[in-house]
């Protein structure tokens, strides 16, 4: 196939990113404005002061990645955009500046499925084998995913109350950490000591769902117990005793899912993903578990871009001319004109 250019765009949370890539996945460029300063003193993200930022950031993105890429609007073949799952207000933005341009420039656009795009993000520097199994542990999900083939999305379970990351970022918020609270926590815990605060493992049957909301009411628990009696809660040590539970309930469902399947290859993906204690111990369960680059686990248009390649390359890329956001859609969720 004659190669092609993607110009992929991402709003869906507090990520305003776009990236110039081709079909044979060479990124010509690759931009990504977090905002995740304006909200570090929040404790979050604030849904209507992240789709007004995107409005401030996006024709700015879009220029710095055309001259990166030193290419022209004319040059682009198509508009990736993710329609969905995320923050209506933020999602509006991307997809309305890519309706804008496809009937400005006669381009068309390829809709992608966030959570695709963080399962393909793997694909920028891995070869996918299947059938593959994929943890997804973002901070709106937490997803256990299973690929038969390419494109094809069984979604075996899911969180059913908070996700992962949101979690790492409500115990951090707790201990009076910045938003967003992963990485906090990662870098206290590397000094403290497991099991000094006795933490609960949650959701230990033999289903493929997850549960955060009792970890998270147990660390609350403990803070607030502590604060009554007047005790220092020691943050290196809550923090180890935190993330283990945290990651030790992700790998026992992944361990689970792994041997009942016993797929071709496996990949953790998603913003907690990053976390170097989770890459560690995850070896264990699989020595060539594969993690995407650093750069690649948040949010991020690249892995946008890569969906649209892989289904490009396989002829199966849904094509249109106009998108609209959906906002709570799963992972195996495929647009449909
Ligand atoms: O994938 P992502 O950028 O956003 C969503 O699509 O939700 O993930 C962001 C989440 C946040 O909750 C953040 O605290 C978490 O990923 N995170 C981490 C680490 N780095 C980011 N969690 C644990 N350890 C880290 N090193
Ligand atoms: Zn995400």
């Amino acid at each position: 196939m004659e190669t092609k250019v993607i110009l992929a765009i991402e709003t869906s949370c507090d990520e305003t990113a776009m990236c110039i890539i081709d079909t044979n996945n060479n990124v010509l460029a690759h931009v990504v404005n977090s905002q995740a300063n304006d909200f570090a003193s929040l404790g979050g993200v604030v849904p209507e002061l992240a789709s007004r930022k995107h409005v401030d950031n996006i024709f700015y993105v879009f220029q710095e990645v055309l001259y990166q890429a030193q290419k022209s609007i004319e040059e682009i073949d198509y508009i990736a955009v993710t329609y969905g799952p995320g923050l209506i207000g933020s999602l509006l933005v991307g997809v309305n500046f890519a309706n804008s341009l496809s009937l400005l420039y006669n381009k068309p656009i390829i809709p992608v499925n966030h959570m695709q795009g963080h399962i393909y993000a793997i694909s920028m520097d891995h070869e996918i084998t299947y059938p593959h199994l994929s943890l997804i542990v973002s901070g709106g999900h937490t997803d256990l995913v299973y690929l038969q083939q390419p494109n094809s999305f069984e979604l075996l379970g899911q969180t059913q109350d908070d996700a992962c990351g949101e979690c790492f970022d409500k115990v951090a918020k707790l201990l009076d950490l910045p938003y967003p609270g992963g990485p906090y926590i990662e870098q206290l815990a590397q000094t403290g000591s497991i099991g000094s605060y006795q933490l609960p493992i949650p959701k230990q049957d033999d289903s493929y769902d997850f549960s955060f909301s009792g970890l998270k009411a147990a660390c609350y628990n403990l803070v607030n117990q502590a604060q009554m009696k007047h005790e220092v809660i020691v943050r290196s040590n809550f923090c180890a005793s935190f993330q283990y539970v945290a990651i030790t309930s992700l790998l026992n469902k992944l361990s689970l899912a792994k041997n009942n399947l016993q797929p071709a290859s496996i990949s953790i993906v998603g913003g907690v993903s990053c976390n170097q204690y989770l890459r560690q111990e995850a070896k264990r369960i699989d020595e060539n578990i594969i993690f995407p680059d650093k750069a690649l686990t948040t949010d991020n248009a690249m892995m946008i871009g890569l969906v649209a390649t892989m289904q490009l390359n396989l002829g199966i890329a849904p094509i249109t001319n106009i998108v609209n956001a959906t906002p709570s859609i799963d992972v195996e969720e495929q647009w449909h004109n």
